[in-house]
């Protein structure tokens, strides 16, 4: 059953050292609003900046989509029991990264506070969830889509997990990476 309050609608939880990913709520985007403010945050979070300010609706309405699609988490700092960011383990949903015969997904993330940047936390997040979607969803393919070459954080990220450039778009300025489970396999020979 799930809990009230569980916009994200799946009843998964998963935990790392540090964090723990659980359902995303509904209160969750209220915590959110405000980072979106952030012009660092929302450059890097979704390329160029919307019109008008980011509000809960706006939020709301791309969640939708998510989890529709995959299971939508909030990232919580162990520590400080605060909700500190949003990624979404989703199907995926863009043709040109689709492979027929094989179980693909995506995973957008946001740590929306940037003084928690490059402390390890994207890592961490995104190792736990490799482990979810390869081992326990039983995947082939794990690709993050989108990602903006001058996001350096972004694309070290992907890079210092296994990931390589499945293919440029925009020349170049935009970049889909991804591991396939052989890849995923031989990195973590442990798998069953
Ligand atoms: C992108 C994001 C999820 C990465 O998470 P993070 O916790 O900041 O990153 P980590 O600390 O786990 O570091 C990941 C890698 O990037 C490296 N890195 C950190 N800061 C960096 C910087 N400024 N430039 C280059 N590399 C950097 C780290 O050293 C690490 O690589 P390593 O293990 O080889 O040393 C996070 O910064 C974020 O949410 N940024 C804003 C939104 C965004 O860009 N989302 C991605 C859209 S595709």
């Amino acid at each position: 059953m799930t809990q009230p309050d569980n916009f994200a609608e799946h009843n998964i939880h998963l935990e790392t050292e540090r964090l723990i990913l659980r359902p995303f709520k509904d209160a969750d985007f209220d915590t959110a609003v405000p980072f979106y403010q952030d012009p660092d945050f929302l450059n890097a979070m979704e390329g160029e900046s919307p019109d008008a300010p980011v509000t809960k609706e706006y939020l709301k309405s791309a969640g939708e989509y998510m989890r529709k699609d995959g299971f939508l988490f909030a990232i919580v700092e162990k520590a400080s029991d605060r909700t500190i960011g949003e990624v979404c383990l989703q199907w995926m949903n863009l043709e040109r990264a689709k492979i027929e015969g094989e179980k693909v997904m995506r995973s957008p993330i946001g740590i929306w506070d940037k003084t928690l940047w490059g402390k390890g936390y994207g890592k961490e997040v995104v190792r736990c969830l490799m482990a979810h979607a390869f081992e326990k969803l039983g995947i082939d393919r794990f690709c993050p889509v989108d990602v903006r070459a001058d996001n350096p954080r972004s694309k070290r990220l992907w890079e210092s997990l296994g990931f390589t450039v499945a293919r440029e778009i925009d020349g170049g300025k935009t970049l889909d990476f991804e591991i396939t489970r052989a890849k995923y396999k031989k990195i973590n020979e442990n798998i069953t």
